[in-house]
């Protein structure tokens, strides 16, 4: 679902050069939970922003179901993001100005194909996955921590992704809404999504079927 070939990157700054990916193999795949762990700094951030095609790498490739990145035109990656990879944030960076049902419409601007209607009734199915219908015309602010993240999952589900990608998604939550999302993420699995966390919290990395730590410029699978 989503390779990640001999991945290189170094942060050159000023004064010095910061090495944060030496070589980087490893296999994604499908129906899995994977939460990747590592010290604050590790870089965990500058990976998974390099697999969501939002940062370039110096080296390697990436293959994302039949697509080899390197070989790709800026508008045709632009095209490979928008319709294979969901992104929910710790911030949940949703539109304040912006109803529930709207923001998670946003990124559908992309496909020409569905009309207005089709649109809000996608939303509106989107919400209900995260069990939020009711609350698809408030606004962010009348919303919980909790709720915008579910808000959130929904946006990034809005063009069927294979892939969802995920920093630190429960860090400003409760634990029963840690709880809340992390079921969502999981049942997205069962359905044959690719789930990528990054997180420290101990109750992520139950979850995660597979948990890898990235550490050395690199990452290796945990045993359970
Ligand atoms: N835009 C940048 N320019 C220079 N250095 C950066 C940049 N972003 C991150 N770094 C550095 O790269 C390393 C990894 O950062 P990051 O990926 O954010 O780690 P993590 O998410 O694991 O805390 C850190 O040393 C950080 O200071
Ligand atoms: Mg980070």
């Amino acid at each position: 679902m989503l390779k990640l070939e001999n991945i290189c990157k170094t942060y050159h700054m000023k004064e010095k050069e910061v090495k944060v990916l030496d070589n980087l193999t490893y296999e994604f795949k499908e129906n899995q939970v994977y939460c990747i762990i590592g010290k604050s700094g590790a870089g965990k951030t500058t990976l998974i922003e390099i697999m969501g095609l939002l940062l370039s790498f110096d080296a390697g490739n990436i293959i994302i179901g039949e697509k080899s990145v390197k070989d790709l035109s800026d508008n045709e990656l632009a095209d490979l993001r928008n319709k294979e990879i969901g992104f929910v944030f710790q911030s949940f960076y949703l539109n304040p100005l912006m109803k529930a049902y709207e923001n998670v419409m946003l990124p559908m601007y992309l496909d020409k194909s569905l009309t207005k209607e089709a649109r809000i009734k996608k939303s509106y199915e989107l919400l209900e996955l995260v069990g939020l219908r009711k609350r698809a015309n408030h606004f962010p602010k009348e919303l919980s921590g909790g709720e915008q993240q579910r808000v959130a999952i929904s946006r990034s589900l809005a063009n069927d992704p294979h892939i969802i990608l995920a920093d630190e998604p429960t860090g400003n939550l409760d634990p029963e809404n840690t709880l809340k999302i992390l079921d969502i993420l999981k049942s997205l699995s069962k359905k044959g999504k690719c789930v990528i966390i990054v997180s420290h919290d101990e109750v992520v990395k139950k979850y995660a079927d597979i948990v890898l730590r990235l550490e050395n410029n690199s990452i290796e699978e945990v045993p359970e």
